[in-house]
């Protein structure tokens, strides 16, 4: 469903993402780890079409996208949910709401699609008419992605879902994420804490620096230290 091969990105002169080589199928919930500055985000935003990339190629459902206006891919089907939420914290969950509809055209299911996102997320129901800002942070995160939801996409990314979030709250956000993929939707997840990755993912990459430095199945990434190391960067250090 989305194929990027050596995908290099730059900010002046500094290399945020160096060779990328990422893959995800139709139906997968696939995370990428790696710690502050690894270039996650900077991963997410350019498939999103936020930056454009200095080389290699972003493919979704075969088609060509890097470099590709935001608006345009959000319409083929690619939803981001930034990291931070980014909702708008003096409009209404329901204006909030409205805002991922916009770019719907077939406004009757878009409305059905709003029934569907607010049985999946309760609290927004009840909490439809009041001030986004007032949300607890684990409720703007669901808010952020029932958003990105109503977009009706096919992949749907997400920058760090349990960022600011009690344990318990991540819990929840997981159960929701985990409930939207096994109801068929594609997930391309980053997270700096690989705590609750295995839980969800289907495969997993870690990366550092910029660079994939590891890339394997949740299956086998859940015995041994694996991911731990390629983290943290242990390989290669333990024979210096
Ligand atoms: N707009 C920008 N201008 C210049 N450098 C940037 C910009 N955005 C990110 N960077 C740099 O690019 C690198 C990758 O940043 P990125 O935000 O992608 O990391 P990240 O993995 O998402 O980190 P975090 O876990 O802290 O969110 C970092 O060194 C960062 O300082
Ligand atoms: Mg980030």
């Amino acid at each position: 469903m989305l194929n990027i091969t050596d995908l290099t990105v730059r900010y002046g002169k500094l290399t945020a993402l160096d060779g990328v080589d990422i893959r995800v199928d139709a139906g997968e919930a696939v995370f990428v780890v790696g710690p502050n500055g690894a270039g996650k985000s900077t991963l997410l935003k350019t498939i999103a079409g936020l930056l454009r990339p200095a080389g290699g190629q972003v493919a979704f459902e075969g088609r060509a996208i890097a470099g590709g206006a935001p608006e345009a891919l959000c319409r083929g089907g690619l939803s981001l949910v930034p990291e931070g939420r980014h909702i708008f914290r003096t409009l209404t969950v329901e204006e909030n709401l409205s805002v991922g509809m916009m770019i719907r055209r077939d406004k009757a299911e878009a409305k059905a699609d709003l029934e569907q996102v607010l049985g999946l997320f309760p609290i927004l129901r009840e909490r439809f008419r009041g001030i986004a800002g007032n949300l607890s942070g684990g409720e703007q995160q669901q808010l952020a992605i029932a958003r990105a939801l109503l977009q009706r996409p096919r992949l749907l990314m997400i920058d760090e879902p349990s960022l600011g979030l009690a344990p318990l709250v991540i819990e929840g956000v997981y159960a929701s994420l985990r409930e939207l993929n096994a109801g068929g939707l594609t997930l391309l997840v980053v997270e700096q804490s690989t705590a609750r990755v295995l839980d969800l993912a289907s495969r997993v990459y870690v990366i550092r620096s910029g660079k994939v430095v590891l890339t394997d199945s949740a299956e086998a990434l859940a015995t041994g230290d694996a991911m731990e190391e390629a983290y943290f960067g242990y390989a290669g250090r333990a024979d210096a």
